[in-house]
């Protein structure tokens, strides 16, 4: 080990995200609180195995790989410590809090989970900010390479990414006091294929039609324009082909807006659709809302209420 180790062991917990958050595709994601996934990393003496080894995963009924190489949260720790030149042996255990396959970036919390825990485990050589490429890379392994989910993870609140090569992210404020209810129905949507279903390319006036939402969008962050930040959220072009993917999905969406929610999309690369409202009361009736949008199309769902998580990755222990 070519550096004194920080600690034997570090836990770290990582937020779920929305991605996309309506025109935003790829660009934009949005870090919740209130539910996440959880990751101990320590130093390990055994000299069997690669250089990370994952000793458990909790929550996911033995449905992830425990092969690092092919874990997000392994690929994340491998990376971490080979740009951080590090040659230590470590070892993960994860604790699963967000679903598989439903929209809330749970395959991001765990790879940021462990390149954040990795990193402190080690005395912190690499900024936080130097943490998104190693996870950029697990994403790409299992999802296709998009920041959307990792950065707001990592950083908290609302993120734009500007470029992932050179990475250049740019915060922007969400107006004060929103609720943000996120329903997962009981239907898995793995991302890769959330992602072939969509066109290779799309027309001028949609490009130019996608762009002023996006720009909307962000004005009305900066700006706490509600009206304006409820006509943003329509995303004209990748949001229309997925929700044919989601049973209910599309009245779920319109059940929200029924309800009084400002907007509705899809969260990532769906199922969960989530939805933006301007009070506790609002929110409690969108919710009933979208499950029962769900319920008439069969499936059973979970709510959370929740608004912007702002830390982003933290340690717990
Ligand atoms: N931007 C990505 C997508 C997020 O929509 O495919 C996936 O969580």
């Amino acid at each position: 080990m070519s550096r004194e180790a920080a600690a034997r062991s570090v836990v770290s917990f990582v937020p779920a995200t929305i991605a996309n958050v309506g025109p935003g595709f790829d660009v934009l994601g949005l870090a919740l609180d209130g539910a996440g996934d959880q990751v101990c990393a320590r130093i390990s003496d055994s000299r069997s195995g690669g250089q990370v080894t994952i000793a458990s995963i909790e929550g996911c009924g033995g449905r992830l790989p425990l092969e690092a190489e092919e874990n997000t949260a392994g690929i994340a720790a491998i990376h971490t410590l080979r740009r951080a030149g590090l040659d230590t042996r470590v070892e993960l255990e994860i604790t699963k809090g967000l679903p598989i396959g439903s929209g809330l970036g749970g395959s991001a919390a765990s790879a940021v989970a462990a390149a954040f825990a990795v990193n402190l485990l080690v005395g912190s050589p690499l900024r936080k900010e130097e943490l998104i490429e190693p996870c950029i890379e697990a994403e790409a392994a299992v999802a296709g390479r998009h920041a959307d989910n990792v950065a707001p993870a990592l950083l908290g609140g609302l993120i734009l990414v500007r470029s992932t090569d050179p990475l250049d992210l740019v915060r922007v404020p969400l107006p004060g006091g929103l609720r943000v209810v996120v329903v997962t129905p009981a239907h898995e949507l793995n991302t890769r294929d959330a992602r072939e279903a969509l066109p290779g390319s799309v027309p001028l006036a949609t490009m130019v039609r996608q762009s002023a939402q996006l720009a909307a969008l962000v004005s009305a962050c900066y700006s706490g324009d509600l009206e304006l930040l409820s006509e943003s959220l329509v995303d004209p072009v990748v949001t229309p082909v997925r929700l044919e993917l989601v049973p209910g999905g599309r009245e779920a969406v319109d059940a929200a807006q029924g309800a009084g929610a400002l907007g509705a999309s899809l969260s990532g690369s769906g199922p969960s659709v989530f939805a933006i409202c301007h009070s506790s009361a609002v929110a409690q009736k969108v919710a009933g809302c979208m499950q029962a949008a769900f319920l008439n199309a069969g499936l059973e769902s979970k709510v959370l209420i929740s608004s912007a998580d702002n830390p982003g990755a933290r340690r717990v222990r």
